[in-house]
């Protein structure tokens, strides 16, 4: 079977796509990174991809902090449309997705959060975790819709908050768990083994 292609998009370090590109290199997910974007051209995970030669793709400047123009966005999902992407992966992408994005990827968006949604949902969810003093948080893949880390959960992981955690020591360990589950999950979307809304290669 033809690898699934993969378009990653991130706003941060990176970790994550990191963790994906290796488990694809190491043969255990049937899927090839085409093109990796970001909405910030300084972003380290673009750095990451030249590294591995991927092809990158960073939007242009615009004038808000949590949202892209709508045509900046157009941009952007007609370059991963070109690109041939047939998955979105958000990896620390820190903008809500409009109309652009998710009219061009109906069903084949997915992002991952660093907590069990629907708890958390937004920014700083282990510092939120922390606050809650709960017993346990973790991680979740779910598709995405039009709300902020609202669409249907696809798996979580669960990770012990434990005596003595700073914001810091919690979320390396649910990025821990974050690096085990993405390839995990790309890979069963890539085999078949999870459901698609909208597989494109049906
Ligand atoms: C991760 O914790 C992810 O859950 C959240 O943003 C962070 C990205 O980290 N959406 P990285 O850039 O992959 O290291």
């Amino acid at each position: 079977m033809k690898p699934l292609s993969l378009g990653v998009l991130g706003s941060g370090k990176g970790s994550n796509f990191v963790a994906l590109a290796e488990a694809i290199r190491l043969g255990e997910v049937p899927a090839e990174i085409v093109l990796v974007a970001s909405d910030r051209a300084d972003a380290a995970i673009l750095a990451l991809a030249r590294e591995r030669k991927m092809a990158v793709y960073a939007c242009r400047r615009g004038a808000f902090r949590t949202k892209l123009e709508p045509e900046i966005e157009r941009d952007l999902a007609q370059a991963l449309a070109s690109a041939g992407v047939e998955l979105v992966v958000l990896a620390g992408y820190m903008r809500v997705l409009k109309s652009s994005l998710l009219e061009k990827f109906p069903g084949r968006i997915i992002n991952i959060h660093p907590s069990l949604l629907p708890s958390f949902p937004g920014l700083h969810a282990w510092e939120q975790a922390l606050k809650a003093r709960v017993e346990q948080t973790g991680c979740t893949v779910h598709w995405v819709n039009e709300q902020v880390d609202g669409g249907s959960v696809i798996r979580q992981v669960k990770v012990p908050v434990r005596t003595g955690d700073t914001p810091e020591s919690l979320h390396a360990r649910i990025q821990e768990a974050e690096h085990r589950l993405l390839p995990e999950v790309v890979r069963d979307l890539a085999e078949g083994r999870i459901p698609w809304p909208e597989d494109p290669r049906r």
